[in-house]
């Protein structure tokens, strides 16, 4: 499942589309509940991050909810995870070189790989609440695209100034993780085609991992061995913060040439303080290039395996 919404293109695969195939989903099983925000509900919520990513586009963005309960235990706190699903990542008014843009077709792969993980789930039924979250947009140019120096709001109310645009999914992700701070979650991990510096670091063997518990880190590194999904850990250190300063808003969505991947990770953690959270940067493990070029539907085998390990 996480291949083929991976492969398919983007003129099918649109944020709208995603939210259909996980209502498609929801309404096959008894123990699913789905939600697909418009915008309209995420204006309500403040989500002026996740929107702003969007606004470019004629293409709605959605806040895609999956809810499944499968503990009997009352109260059972879920387990939740966040997808990145960029349905086509032209980088904005920040644009892309256009060699090999096609590629950004896959920039919904973390949406890919959750929806993949809760198909799993529910056929295995496991015995746990889990609470799947896609923010789901397209970044495109045009005369309503945000603008290089624009200053947004997000959902915690920090504000955000919006240097480079295409360094959108930090931007639509950090509204999805003040979002599931109402499921009190027991973790969090969000999965994202994040940083081309990811894929420098990395290569298409290991996804990079960031991690604001040591402990939930310890164990997606151990269960991606086990599991031939490698996830390999870099530092989420203090000292990196700094590099996202800006003159203008609390918070700059770029921390500049160096440290890539750390210092979008570094973004992230302003907006998981309440919860243990685990960061994967899916950038060069979701997809092949090349002659092989197509979806791997990697981490949906180290994310499956993760919830089977969980306790009610
Ligand atoms: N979707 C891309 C990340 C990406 C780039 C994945 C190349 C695979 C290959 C992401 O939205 C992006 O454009 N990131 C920028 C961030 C930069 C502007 C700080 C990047 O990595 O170049
Ligand atoms: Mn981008
Ligand atoms: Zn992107």
């Amino acid at each position: 499942v996480a291949r083929e919404l991976g492969n398919l293109p983007a003129n099918i695969c649109t944020p709208t589309y995603l939210a259909e195939q996980a209502v498609q989903l929801g309404s096959k099983h008894k123990s699913l509940k789905v939600q697909a925000l418009n915008e309209k509900q995420m204006l309500k919520l403040g989500m002026g991050s996740l929107l702003s990513v969007g606004h470019g586009s004629l293409q709605e963005s959605r806040l895609i909810v999956i809810e499944y309960k499968g503990s009997s235990k009352a109260g059972s706190k879920p387990y939740v995870l966040v997808g990145k699903g960029i349905t086509f990542d032209t980088g904005g008014i920040s644009l892309k070189p256009g060699a090999g843009m096609d590629e950004m077709k896959f920039d919904m792969c973390g949406a890919a790989s959750v929806i993949g993980t809760m198909n799993a789930v529910v056929e295995l039924q496991l015995p746990i609440n889990i609470v799947a979250v896609i923010a789901a947009a397209e970044n495109m140019p045009s005369d309503r695209a945000t603008k290089p120096g624009d200053v947004v709001t997000s959902m915690s109310g920090q504000t955000i100034e919006i240097l480079n645009t295409d360094a959108e999914g930090r931007l639509v992700l950090c509204d999805a993780l003040t979002y599931v701070e109402r499921f009190h979650p027991k973790t969090v991990i969000d999965v994202a085609t994040l940083t081309g510096a990811a894929v420098a670091t990395f290569g298409d063997y290991t996804s990079a991992l960031l991690s604001n518990h040591d402990p939930l880190a310890r164990e997606l590194i151990e269960i991606g061995s086990h599991m031939l999904d490698q996830a390999w850990q870099l530092p989420l250190a203090e000292e990196y913060q700094s590099l996202l300063d800006s003159n203008f808003a609390d918070i700059a969505n770029i921390g500049g040439p160096r440290a890539g991947t750390i210092t979008a990770a570094c973004f992230l953690s302003r907006f998981t303080k309440k919860y243990h959270w685990a960061h994967l940067d899916i950038a060069g493990t979701a997809w092949l290039s090349g002659a092989q070029k197509g979806a791997t539907g990697r981490p949906v085998s180290l994310l499956v395996e993760y919830l089977r390990r969980q306790k009610a």
